[in-house]
């Protein structure tokens, strides 16, 4: 497969006028409300398995119901893996008559229920409920999938006319939809985007292949020359047609759009996943490349709406049964951040050491967590980092992650666990067992890109209250000030696997940059007023607000507030307020750059959703502020009253 990001997505650009401005920007009084996603069955992180790493579009019925066997005879099944999806290359045409999906029955035989003009895929998806499971689909937004652009010897492309040929859901929506989850029956649906992107009239594939052409809606790494409003719109819509065909609630939408189009902003607003990235490879750089375009967004994911660095790769390339460290890394990686664990591998011959990290139970329940905190970095660095994830019961994760081909001597402090400096702490080490303590730091010798992972127990720092950088899950980033999306350059850039070393080189390609921070500025600079370093807070644009829940009961607010010093603008004034349920609690007078960080502080005993405003004296569109939330936190007691 060509890369989508290489000459040939260059090639197939076209020169599209200047893209609509995105949509007004969302007025920052409060709702009182928390408004990201929360339809759909990913309470936690969804679990299961895809055939597009193993197989490609190289599909058969034979290839998905032996891995769902798989899942079942390994155990996998009943330690939460339970979706079975199939990916590009099901299907066979658009009927002409009506526009009905039909199933490819030379690969899919059971669909062939009436004859050539008449499949279903509902004993498919009988058959993987029998077996406890669950069943999901593929489609893409646009008219036509990634392997009608990309995948040209594929053995299984749509056939017929060019309508025939398109079997996306453009037009077809509430059809195609109510086909796959009344009909058919199916729980799960990933929805690509090459549809968006590839098919424009003037382009050689569409002349050659007399594709219906569809003016490009995005171009990747692109975001000036992108409808990022319209490109959400499209996936709203499949939203939409999905909570009224399964009103249950019994579905989970994975909007595959690869990180560009912004998704990395409005996914937790529509659906329940969304890609941060273009594909991961079976490539140990690609993986890292994968991962950064996740693991910088806590923020930006909580429960029904997760970060997606894409599907597993264990099993395969740089993950195989010859690379155990590297996939012990890549499974405890996945885990820390909330991503959802599809398994990617040929499970019916993958060798049992691989099936034991897959299977690893301590693992698999930081990543379902009921919290559903992704893990926030302690400690970054290209080549090493510490990755810490609050859990439901207040204990924290740690992962120790050596990034690189070094061995590397690691230093694990009490500091970035947010825990006492002088009481001991416990760790259990989640793939040894062993259990150790230490009070103020420990160190660890890690081998080429090898990980620790350990679960915590120990004092907080914090006695008596939880700084909301712990608790990303409960915070709601409603508007993160960002004006123009900007691609984000803090994502590992591996030498492509697709173009290699043809073109100029892999550039930032992925909207974001900017956004909402746990414990550093939005820019990614340590969070900084007027010379306090602040080792706790959120860093967020001025023009902003933070939807935040009173999860724990919690009957005070605290933070320390004020314009960052790395911030881009240094004239603006801005105002801190804090709501409680839609009222106003407390506000700051404007502070100015340079001020030291003013204390504000609100009584929330009674609260459910405390709102937190950066409001600009002016509008400053072209560099707001970044602002600093300093050690912003809950605590179990309310403020001192007023004098
Ligand atoms: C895109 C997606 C992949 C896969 C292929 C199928 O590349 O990102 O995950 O679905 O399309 O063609």
């Amino acid at each position: 497969m060509r890369s989508k990001f290489g000459w040939w997505g260059a090639a197939l650009a076209l020169a599209m006028g200047a893209a609509p401005a995105e949509a007004a920007k969302d007025s920052l009084a409060p709702t009182g409300r928390w408004t990201a996603n929360e339809r759909g069955a990913a309470r936690t992180p969804p679990m299961g398995w895809n055939s597009w790493n193993a197989f490609g579009t190289r599909i058969t019925e034979d290839k998905v119901v032996g891995a769902a066997q798989a899942l079942v005879d390994t155990g996998l099944a009943k330690l939460g893996y339970t979706y079975v999806n199939i990916d590009d290359g099901w299907w066979l045409k658009r009927r002409a008559a009506d526009g009905r999906l039909q199933v490819r029955t030379a690969i899919f035989p059971s669909a062939a229920t009436g004859g050539p003009d008449e499949t279903s895929f509902r004993p498919f998806t009988d058959r993987l409920h029998a077996m406890g499971l669950k069943a999901g689909i593929y489609t893409d937004a646009g008219r036509y999938a990634c392997s009608q652009a990309f995948d040209l010897r594929s053995p299984n492309l749509p056939v017929g006319t060019p309508e025939e040929r398109a079997v996306g859901l453009y037009g077809h929506v509430e059809q195609d939809i109510g086909l796959f989850f009344r009909d058919w029956n199916f729980d799960y649906v990933k929805v690509d985007a090459c549809g968006l992107a590839d098919y424009a009239g003037k382009s050689d594939l569409v002349a050659q292949q007399k594709y219906v052409p569809l003016e490009p809606l995005m171009e990747r790494g692109v975001l000036n020359r992108t409808d990022i409003a319209g490109m959400r719109a499209l996936y709203a819509q499949v939203g939409d047609a999905l909570q009224r065909t399964r009103p249950s609630g019994d579905y989970v939408f994975s909007i595959c759009a690869w990180g560009q189009a912004d998704v990395r902003r409005w996914g937790k607003e529509v659906g329940n996943l969304w890609r941060t990235s273009d594909d991961i490879t079976p490539s140990w750089t690609r993986m890292l490349h994968t991962y950064d375009s996740a693991a910088g967004r806590p923020l930006y994911a909580q429960p029904y709406a997760w970060n997606d660095p894409d599907m597993l790769e264990i099993g395969l390339g740089d993950f195989d049964a010859g690379h155990l460290v590297e996939a012990r890394s890549h499974f405890s990686l996945w885990a820390m951040i909330d991503a959802p664990l599809l398994i990617g591998a040929d499970l019916a011959n993958t060798p049992r050491p691989l099936i034991d990290i897959l299977a690893n139970a301590d693992v698999i329940a930081l990543n379902q967590d009921p919290a559903g905190h992704q893990a926030v970095r302690a400690y970054s660095s290209d080549d090493f980092e510490i990755l810490v994830k609050t859990l439901s019961t207040g204990d924290k994760a740690v992962l120790l992650f050596n990034r690189g081909l070094a061995p590397m001597k690691a230093i694990l402090t009490a500091d970035h666990l947010k825990m006492a400096r002088s009481a001991p702490i416990a760790l259990r080490d989640l793939w040894s067992k062993e259990e150790r303590s230490f009070t103020g730091e420990t160190s660890f010798t890690l081998a080429p890109r090898e990980t620790r992972l350990f679960v915590a127990k120990g004092p907080r720092i914090l006695p008596g209250g939880m700084y909301l950088s712990e608790i990303p899950g409960a915070v709601n980033v409603a508007v993160d000030g960002v004006v123009r999306p900007e691609v984000d350059p803090l994502v590992h850039r591996m030498v492509n696997p697709w173009a290699g070393s043809r073109g100029p080189g892999e550039r930032p390609a992925y909207g974001g940059y900017g956004g909402a921070q746990a414990d550093a500025a939005p820019y990614g600079t340590n969070l900084q007023v007027a010379g306090r370093v602040m080792g706790a807070g959120i860093g967020i644009l001025a023009g902003s607000r933070l939807e935040v829940r009173n999860t724990g009961k919690w009957r005070g607010f605290a933070a320390l507030v004020g314009i960052d010093d790395n911030s881009r603008n240094t004239g603006a004034r801005v105002r801190f307020l804090v709501y409680g349920d839609g009222k106003l609690l407390a506000q700051t007078k404007p502070v100015a750059f340079g001020q030291p960080a003013v204390r504000i502080d609100a009584d929330v005993a009674n609260v459910r959703l405390v709102e937190l405003v950066a409001k600009p004296e002016r509008n400053e569109p072209l560099a707001p502020a970044s602002v600093a939330w300093g050690d912003a936190a809950f605590l179990d007691a309310p403020p001192p009253a007023k004098r």
